[in-house]
């Protein structure tokens, strides 16, 4: 028999763990290319949007990646239609999918999350909000996820504007991310995810200057996957709520050492680049791992012992 993949998480129940890593993965532009198929075969149990800013963002000039040993460097620096544009134009776009679907949301003050939250947070059609305090490419979010006060102080604005699951992605690009994750929790976060990218630069080989426009951006791919694991371990220990793990996944096997540390669920990010069904695969090797192990169904999801 085949093991059993699904699972519940914060409330929404999931076919199996395999999510996608935010702004991995563009649903709306696969189905503009392919069409309805896509949607059908979507190897995401949830989608998980690019992050969203209250204001519309062009991002940051080009060139925008620069591809390393076992990874990438981007420095995409949050593209978006920013809040009404995504409401307008996207949400009923993204509606289409089978699966239920998460919004990240960042901005550069307390104030433009509590919006982002708030509205997004009013639809129906939104299972969750993931919000994003980790990306290396705009300060403010940078600040937010990497000091714990910061966290907790924007949870306590935030928690009582929706019911909805909220969702703290934590960046690595701190000394102390479990402390973070604490302060997420404490604040009233239904889960935690990571790892965002690394901070990063590459040189141009010739000239020997900075090879993205933006100068540096984040390392991602399987550069990164020990590092993830080993923060995703330190933060289960910490937290009693979900962990979503992250970086680096492109096997079954990859994703089942998240789980076995105790990550509730997993994303696939920079490997959907270069195979947009990698995630599928994922997700019949993780079946082959557990029914080679004797195993009927996931790991269960580590809580810790101590709140500390
Ligand atoms: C091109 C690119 C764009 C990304 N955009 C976002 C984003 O909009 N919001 C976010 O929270 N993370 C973003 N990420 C980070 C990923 O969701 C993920 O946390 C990270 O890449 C680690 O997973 P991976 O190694 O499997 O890619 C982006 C990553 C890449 C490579």
């Amino acid at each position: 028999m085949s093991p059993d993949l699904s699972l519940e998480l914060c409330g929404i129940r999931l076919e199996h763990p395999i999510l996608n890593g935010s702004g991995t993965f563009d649903a709306i532009a696969a189905h503009r290319a392919f069409g309805d198929a896509v949607d059908e075969r979507l190897p995401f149990s949830a989608y998980v949007s690019k992050t969203i800013t209250p204001e519309r963002r062009a991002g940051n000039p080009p060139p925008r990646l620069y591809e390393t040993p076992a990874g990438m460097i981007n420095s995409i620096g949050l593209p978006n239609k920013g809040l009404e544009g995504f409401l307008m134009e996207d949400l009923p776009d993204l509606v289409r999918l089978p699966v239920p679907l998460c919004v990240s949301v960042m901005a550069p003050s307390r104030p433009g999350f509590a919006a982002l939250v708030e509205r997004v947070g009013q639809r129906d059609e939104v299972a969750a909000i993931e919000v994003n305090v980790s990306c290396p490419n705009v300060k403010s979010g940078l600040i937010v996820g990497e000091q714990p006060g910061e966290t907790l102080a924007l949870l306590e604005v935030i928690r009582p504007l929706t019911d909805k699951p909220l969702i703290v992605k934590l960046t690595p690009n701190c000394s102390d991310p479990a402390a973070v994750a604490r302060a997420a929790a404490e604040g009233g976060a239904d889960a935690v995810s990571l790892i965002n990218t690394l901070r990063a630069t590459g040189l141009d080989p010739t000239t020997l200057d900075p090879w993205l426009g933006a100068t540096s951006g984040g390392l991602s791919g399987p550069a990164i996957r020990s590092i993830a694991l080993d923060q995703v371990r330190r933060v289960v220990a910490q937290v009693s709520i979900p962990v979503i793990g992250m970086g680096g996944i492109e096997t079954g096997a990859d994703a089942l050492e998240f789980l076995a540390l105790g990550a509730s669920a997993v994303a696939v990010g920079t490997a959907s680049f270069r195979d947009p069904a990698a995630a599928r695969r994922v997700r019949s090797e993780l079946v082959s791992e557990l029914v080679s192990r004797g195993l009927d169904r996931l790991p269960s999801p580590h809580v810790p012992s101590t709140s500390t």
